[in-house]
């Protein structure tokens, strides 16, 4: 790591602090209603843990659903530059995915990052496999429909990392889907990791 990717760390968490202090008594529709305001972020613990089991993999594709306002993209890519390889990073909102340029232009990293604006699942069709590295990291109901189009594109021994499988509650059912479906696929070896939000790791295995 680099001083710059400390700073923007350092800035990023005093955004998480701040927002938490919003969200506190926040009702779940009004949290709803304006979640494209926060950062959603998968957390500093999950960042530092995905950053060294794609290092560790040796992963060089490695692709991100759900940029939000960049704080996942940075451990993400951080990674990248330490195997040699780009991130792919997917959301609708191309305002977002501005402001995560300019953070990772900030911490030095943008040279490790393709931005993707649009539907996740537009843009998936365009990625070409084979796929090192997945974090699923947007909105709930899509992870089943990305995980179709993922998987068929996964390097033999890739991983699948899926957040918000425990956090927040109201996520739960969608979460439950998704576990029952990588759990169905005969090529994936899957394990729930307490850590953040929950982590859902899918291990390939052909
Ligand atoms: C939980 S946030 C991602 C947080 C981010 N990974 C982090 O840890 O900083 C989910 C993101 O998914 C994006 N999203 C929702 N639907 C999408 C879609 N169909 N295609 C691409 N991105 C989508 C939202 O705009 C939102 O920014």
């Amino acid at each position: 790591m680099t001083h710059e990717f400390d700073r923007v760390l350092a800035r990023y968490n005093q955004r998480v602090r701040d927002e938490a202090v919003v969200q506190h008594d926040l009702p779940i529709a009004n949290f709803r209603a304006r979640r494209d305001e926060f950062l959603l972020p998968i957390g500093e613990e999950v960042g530092w843990f995905l950053r060294a089991l794609i290092i560790a993999r040796g992963a060089k594709t490695i692709v991100e659903l759900g940029t939000s306002y960049g704080y996942s993209t940075l451990f993400l890519a951080d990674a990248a530059r330490v195997t040699g390889g780009v991130v792919h990073t997917l959301d609708i909102a191309a305002d977002k995915q501005a402001y995560a340029r300019t953070q990772m232009e900030h911490a030095g990293l943008c040279a490790y990052v393709a931005w993707r604006p649009g539907d996740a699942l537009k843009s998936l069709q365009a990625i070409k496999g084979p796929i090192d590295f997945v974090l699923v990291d947007l909105w709930k109901e899509l992870y089943v429909p990305c995980l179709e189009l993922i998987l068929p594109k996964m390097s033999d021994n890739g991983v699948i990392a899926a957040d918000n499988m425990l956090f927040p509650a109201f996520s739960r059912p969608d979460s439950e889907v998704y576990r029952a479906a990588v759990k169905s696929k005969p090529e994936l070896q899957s394990m729930l990791l307490p850590i953040g939000s929950g982590i859902e790791l899918s291990c390939v295995w052909r």
